[in-house]
């Protein structure tokens, strides 16, 4: 079949032979991702309209109370986790505390957790800005059988066995890995399957965008203010463009297929940056890696990073191998 025809159902289904002794629960996984985000998307899509429509009624009709999307995102992604017995565990950026899930038979018998951030750059959706979820699945580390501990969580993310990302954006798009390559695809909200649009996506080596919180100018580290009078001199290829949307998941998604680098660094507001470690840096630097760019802190591989508690915040500079590599040389001047 043509690559462009194919749709992330058959994908799925194709790939699942790349992992050995696979039982098919990590495809079920990407399979109800898949599905919450198509619902999610729904809603998102629909999210100027709610006032209006709700004004005609329709909310009471259906006896539901308008929720903001972040709630809504993250029960609808939790709840079809749970609903179809594949993981033993979820963490989100939205509830205080881990769940874990046992299933009808009352076992923990699932071998995998999953962590998110349900909507990325929530912010944005007064305006009309696209919006995300993302995801990171790790393999339990505590006996099958026994309920998940904080110890699957707190895994550094060199172990994930799959991350992704869904960009609610002009068009929708689940991007994602497994270890294998990032590949990218697009809803066809007309019949409501996602197809194969971006296959094996890759950063190239170097680009000209720069994406960063330029407001927080004056609280940014020596080092990140001297990257950005580097990214604004006139130079060789520079200066480079600034964009920067405000939302990860779009941020992100521009930069890994225009070539760029993002930039959420610590500030003296933010002593240990804003994005957290879990439910962002971790799965964003997963799929960077599989793109063949660069994920750190500034000095350390993110990936690498051991993480003590599930709400950990990291700084976080993403994106093309070399421009990523340029900013942890001014940053080191300054360690
Ligand atoms: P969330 O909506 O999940 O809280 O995440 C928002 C994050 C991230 O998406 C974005 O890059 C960053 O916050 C923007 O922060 P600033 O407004 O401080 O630039
Ligand atoms: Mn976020
Ligand atoms: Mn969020």
């Amino acid at each position: 079949m043509e690559e462009r025809n194919k749709t992330l159902g058959e994908f799925i289904i194709e790939k699942q032979g790349e992992f050995q002794y696979s039982t098919g629960e990590l495809s079920r996984i990407i399979n109800s991702i898949r599905l919450a985000a198509k619902v999610v998307n729904y809603k998102v899509n629909k999210a100027g309209l709610v006032d209006i429509v709700g004004a005609a009624g329709e909310q009471n009709i259906q006896g539901e109370d308008q929720q903001k999307l972040d709630v809504y995102a993250n029960e609808v992604f939790i709840q079809t986790l749970i609903n179809r017995e594949i993981v033993c565990g979820i963490a989100s950026e939205e509830n205080d505390e881990f769940i874990t899930v046992a299933g009808s038979d009352k076992g923990h018998n699932n071998k995998y957790v999953v962590l998110m951030d349900p909507l990325d750059g929530s912010s944005n959706i007064d305006v009309n800005v696209s919006v995300g979820t993302i995801f990171s699945v790790f393999r339990r580390i505590t006996p099958i059988g026994s309920p998940a501990t904080s110890e699957d969580f707190l895994q550094p993310g060199i172990n994930q066995v799959a991350a992704g990302y869904v960009i609610y954006g002009t068009s929708t798009m689940l991007v994602y890995t497994t270890g294998h390559g990032v590949n990218g695809f697009t809803l066809n909200p007309a019949i409501g399957a996602f197809y194969l649009s971006h296959p094996n996506m890759k950063y190239s080596e170097t680009g000209n965008i720069y994406s960063i919180n330029e407001g927080n100018y004056v609280h940014f580290p020596q080092g990140v203010k001297d990257y950005i009078k580097y990214c604004q001199s006139e130079e060789e290829d520079r200066p480079y463009t600034s964009r920067y949307i405000g939302s990860l998941v779009s941020d992100f998604h521009r930069n890994m297929i225009k070539g760029g680098i993002y930039i959420y660094p610590t500030s003296s507001k933010a002593p240990h940056g804003k994005l957290r470690l879990l439910y962002e840096c971790n799965p964003m630097a997963f799929i960077a890696e599989q793109a063949g760019g660069k994920a750190s802190d500034g000095y350390n591989r993110i990936m690498e990073i051991q993480p003590k508690e599930l709400h950990e915040r990291a700084p976080f500079f993403c994106g093309s191998k070399k421009m990523v590599e340029k900013a942890e040389e001014f940053m080191a001047n300054y360690k």
